[in-house]
């Protein structure tokens, strides 16, 4: 049975840390997690599953990351992570932006049952990123 808090930086870092590196071959570093705001899903006293994100403005929010342990996929734990920050943004009328890297493509499917689309691509010979977001609901 898993529990769903409020992140709480600094003292979540260094285990969200971890599990965020266990996930990600390049995941955040500590400095990055302090300034980030989210939720955690702990079995018992450890986190499984988070979702971090900044509030770019008041209208704006960026998903930063979200990171589930494999062990525990395929349970609706990425649902349940996804379904705060959407109503957070439904609740604020927030607009929610994030890009997925050309390693996690398949992920553009994930995002889609939530609302998101592709806002553009971009390219170079280093790096594709896709842009994604999803528009604010007005009340
Ligand atoms: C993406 C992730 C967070 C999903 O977490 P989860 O707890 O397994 O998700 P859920 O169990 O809530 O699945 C919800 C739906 O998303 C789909 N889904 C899950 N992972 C997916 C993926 N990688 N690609 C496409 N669809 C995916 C599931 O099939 C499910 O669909 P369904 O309801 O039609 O069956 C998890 O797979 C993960 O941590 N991946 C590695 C990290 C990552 O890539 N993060 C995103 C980049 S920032």
């Amino acid at each position: 049975m898993y529990t769903l808090r409020r992140y709480n930086a600094p003292g979540d870092t260094a285990s969200i840390h971890k599990l965020d590196h266990s996930i990600f071959k390049c995941g955040s570093s500590k400095q990055e997690l302090e300034k980030m705001l989210g939720w955690v899903i702990d079995e018992g006293f450890s986190p499984v599953g988070y979702l971090l994100y900044t509030r770019v403005d008041d209208k704006n929010l960026f998903l930063e990351t979200i990171g589930v342990d494999p062990t525990w996929r395929g349970q609706g734990i990425g649902t349940e992570l996804m379904n705060k920050i959407i109503s957070k943004a439904d609740d604020q009328e927030q607009n929610i932006h994030l890009y997925i890297n050309k390693q996690h493509q398949g992920l553009v499917k994930f995002y889609e049952l939530f609302g998101f689309t592709i806002k553009n691509k971009t390219c170079s010979k280093a790096y594709t990123s896709i842009a994604m977001y999803r528009p604010r609901v007005l009340k």
